[in-house]
Parts: C-alpha cells; sequence; structure tokens
C-alpha cells in the first residue's frame, strides 16, 4: 500500500507521541548534519523511540510501507553512514531517548545497556561499580554504544582490550521486517553456530538497528603511567612499542604516535596547552601503562626509558606527575584532531599495515603524496600497537572545492597504493560507509561482494535499511 509522507508522519506520530516525531527544518539540523559538518539529504523525519518495542514497531511500519531508513546514534562516524541519504528520502531512526544502563554485573564482568547510551556514561557507571569498559575515543562524549557496535569502533586502547568486537558479548537487535532478535546473553563462551552477534558488529545499520547490548567489562585500572616521549623516528616508535611491551608485563593500554605537526595543531585548538617539552622534536609517542593490584608501574616505565635511551628510541620526554597532568597530555591527542577540522577541508584517511611495516608505509607514502603536491602537509599519527595511522593531509590554502576533491582523490589513491604494497586495509577502524565505498569495492573480490550481498538479502530483502553504505545502492 502506497502512503505519501504527510501520511507517514501523521501515523508514526499516532505511534509514538509528538515529541517523538520531528520533521520541521528548525527540529532536524543536528540529526542530518555530522560531527564534521558533513551533509547531505534531506530526511523524511526523525523518529525518537524509547523503547525496544516502540523501535520494532516502527521498523514494521517501514516494512510494511517499503520506507526507507536509516538508524542514527551519536553521529560521530567518520565515513558517512549515518547520513540520511540524498537519493531516495530515509526516516532517521535515533536511538537518543533509548540511554539506560539496564544492569551491571560486577562479579561476571558485564554491564546490559541500551544502544542510545553515551560511551562516557556507559564507563562512568562500569567504573561505580569498580568495573572498566575500555572502548576510548575522543568522541566518547558523545558517541552512542550502538553506533560504536554498528561500526565496531576502535580507539586508543584497542592495543590492550581490542575493538567493539571484543567487548560485545550479546546483541538485541531489530530486524528490517520489525522481528527483535534477542541474543542478549552475558557469557564469555557461547558456541553455538554462527555468531549473529559478531555479524551486526560493524554491519554498519545495514542488518538492523541493535537496540540493547551485553558488554564486557575488566578491572578497573586502580593506577596508570603517562608519558610523553620524544623519538627520533617512526622506526624508532615502533621499536620502542615492541620493548614496552616486552619490558612492561603487557601493561600497555596505549601507544600513539604523534608528528611534530600534530602538537602545533592541538596547541592552536587550545589555548590552555603548551609544550610540555623544552625541544621541539619531529615525533612523539603518548604511552600508557595501567594496571589494577600491587604492581610497581613506576620502576617498570623508568626502566623502559633508561633502556630507551640508551638504545637512542627515546630523546627526551616528560612522565606524568598526577592525574591532572595527564589528562592535560591526552588533552593533546584529542585537541590535535579539533585542530584538523579547524584548517578547514582536510583529508582523512585511516590505514592498517602490518605493525613490522609501519615506518616502510609512512616513508612510502609521504614520498608518493610528496610526488603529487609539495605543499600539501601530510600528518602521519595513530595508533601504533594496532598497525593503524591516520595519514592525513591538510591541503595548500587558496584551493577551489573542486580544485581540493580532485587533490584529496590523487593522494589518497597515492597513499592506497602503498598500502595495499603491505597488504594493509583502507579502512582500519572507520568503517566502509559512503565514503569508502569505491576503493573497498576495488580492492575487494567478486566472491566477496556476493558474500556480503547475499547477507544483506537475507536480512533485509528489500533493502530498506542503510541502503547504499559498505555496498552501493543497486547491491543492497
Ligand atoms: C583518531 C580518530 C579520528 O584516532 O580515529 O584520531
Ligand atoms: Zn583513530
Amino acid at each position: 500500500m502506497t502512503i505519501n509522507d504527510a501520511e507517514i508522519i501523521v501515523q508514526l506520530t499516532a505511534m509514538l507521541g509528538t515529541n517523538a516525531v520531528l520533521h520541521e527544518d528548525e527540529d532536524i539540523g543536528r540529526y542530518i548534519r555530522d560531527w564534521a559538518g558533513n551533509q547531505l539529504g534531506r530526511p523524511l523525519a526523525i523518529v525518537r523511540p524509547r523503547s525496544t518495542e516502540e523501535v520494532s514497531q516502527v521498523v514494521r511500519f517501514c516494512h510494511e510501507h517499503g520506507i526507507a531508513s536509516v538508524p542514527q546514534g551519536g553521529h560521530t562516524g567518520l565515513v558517512g553512514g549515518a547520513l540520511p541519504d540524498d537519493v531516495r528520502s530515509e526516516l532517521v531512526i535515533s536511538l537518543e531517548r533509548m540511554n539506560r544502563i539496564r544492569s551491571i554485573d560486577p562479579l561476571s564482568f558485564t554491564m546490559a545497556v541500551d544502544s542510545g547510551c553515551v560511551l562516557e556514561e556507559a564507563k562512568q557507571a562500569a567504573a561505580e561499580q569498580s568495573c572498566f569498559f575500555p572502548l576510548s575515543l575522543g568522541a566518547q562524549g558523545s558517541c552512542q554504544i550502538g553506533g560504536n557496535i554498528a561500526t565496531n569502533a576502535g580507539g586508543v586502547n584497542v592495543l590492550r582490550y581490542g575493538m567493539m568486537r571484543q567487548l560485545v558479548l550479546g546483541l538485541e537487535v531489530v530486524l528490517p521486517d520489525g522481528r527483535i532478535w534477542n541474543g542478549m546473553k552475558g557469557l564469555h563462551k557461547d558456541n553455538r553456530g554462527y555468531n549473529l552477534t559478531q555479524l551486526f558488529i560493524g554491519s554498519e545499520g545495514t542488518l538492523g538497528v541493535v537496540t540493547g547490548a551485553v558488554l564486557k567489562l575488566f578491572p578497573l585500572p586502580e593506577q596508570s603511567q603517562t608519558a610523553l616521549l620524544a623519538v627520533p623516528s617512526v622506526e624508532a616508535a615502533v621499536k620502542l612499542y615492541t620493548l614496552a611491551r616486552r619490558a612492561c608485563s603487557d601493561l600497555l593500554s596505549a601507544f600513539e604516535l604523534i608528528p611534530r605537526q600534530c602538537m602545533e595543531l592541538a596547541f592552536e585548538a587550545s589555548s590552555q596547552l603548551s609544550d610540555p617539552l623544552d625541544n621541539e622534536y619531529s615525533y612523539y609517542v603518548l604511552m600508557e601503562l595501567a594496571a589494577a593490584g600491587p604492581v610497581d608501574l613506576t620502576t617498570m616505565l623508568e626502566h623502559l626509558l633508561e633502556r630507551g635511551m640508551e638504545e637512542e628510541m627515546v630523546l627526551d620526554g616528560v612522565l606524568a606527575s598526577s592525574s591532572a597532568q595527564a589528562a592535560q597530555l591526552w588533552q593533546i591527542r584529542e585537541s590535535m584532531v579539533e585542530g584538523q577540522l579547524m584548517r578547514g577541508k582536510h583529508l582523512r584517511t585511516d590505514v592498517s599495515v602490518p605493525i613490522a611495516s609501519i615506518a616502510a608505509c609512512v616513508a612510502e607514502a609521504s614520498e608518493a603524496m610528496a610526488a603529487i603536491s609539495t605543499e600539501a602537509i601530510v600528518i602521519a599519527y595513530g595508533h601504533i600497537g594496532d598497525g593503524n595511522l591516520h595519514i592525513n593531509v591538510l591541503p595548500p590554502t587558496d584551493q577551489s572545492d573542486a580544485a581540493l576533491s580532485e587533490l584529496f582523490h590523487r593522494l589518497e589513491e597515492a597513499l592506497f597504493e602503498v598500502v595495499d604494497r603491505f597488504d594493509g586495509s583502507i579502512s582500519a577502524e572507520h568503517g566502509i560507509g559512503r565514503t569508502k565505498q569505491a576503493a573497498y569495492l576495488v580492492r575487494s573480490t567478486d566472491t566477496e561482494q556476493q558474500l556480503f550481498a547475499g547477507i544483506k538479502h537475507v536480512f533485509d530483502p528489500q533493502g530498506l535499511m542503510s541502503a547504499g553504505r559498505i555496498l552501493p545502492p543497486d547491491q543492497t
């Protein structure tokens, strides 16, 4: 039965109540632009259900009437996956009102949450029970657990605790026909056939709407040590990483590479920040050790630094002497992302290679990109312990939008060719969404695409949910 847009809004409003359905221009702004200010199409409306049952009702209604939809969390994704489409008007299903912590079980080290819980609030609730939910990323004050699941989020603690995929034990999902799949088991072992939970993680909203999750918790670290170290090269940073893991009983919880330009960007973005070291260096490592229990982290770190200096992997450094100082150092890591955004349009990438190939990859990528533009500033930073770098580019100023797009495309292609040579990935932690689709497709086999399309078809034969993300619309 066909139904027009006005009638859809009337019926959804009758179903969920007035505040639950937004469609006026002045009410929908924040749902159509993502954190970086990107925008595509105008959605049909925004629905804000309060329960799994309500999500199910909405999705069933969409299924019956052939209405396209897109689930949306905190809208902090980096590949345009949750942006309302510009081809067909989609109903945005926002999970923001489903933000309850359902339960915490500190004996089992699990917690059950609604998918609209903001990551930071979930972490805080776990901490109140002396437990730790380790996913940590810049957007944690606004991103939501459901979005973290849909995108298999990464961040700065992955080297120790894994990506979101490793941190989810069970899920509750509303399928694209409205059925509810209840997989909310808090089991650390559950080996019954296909793992549907894992299939939904990283599916980028294409297989269903995540409404609830059972998360895996860890003991809350009682002590930590944070250091910002100057290193002579990317190669030295990688060597230091290996040494740090061995010398610190594998208690390393973060190990981030920061080039000098990123320090400058951080200072630009946050005026209260200043250089923690007296001299300037080309590269820095921001590292953290964390532990619960009577472990002498200070001695461990001091020994590591002694050896690092002896072997010329460390040139200089500062150890945080308080949690406030540690927070200041982490502020540099967060603000440098802000700083890039403040510079305007820039190329954002997210690649991974084997850890042992990081230094060679950065060198080859920098060379290949410099051959295209001598004015473009290449900044390679990120998660050494995951072999995952963001090799981003700040463009020359005074370029038209069209010239910039062309330049970014060529630079990205050059980078991806280098990454291919190292058998790496063109999307390590941000997903495919829309912006990485073309690069993904040319690098995947027919067999893989057929399997992806087949999985999509099982869940969403009409191709109504998040169509055009991961695979093109005609394959979804
Ligand atoms: C980072 C995000 C952008 O690591 O992935 O800064
Ligand atoms: Zn990252």
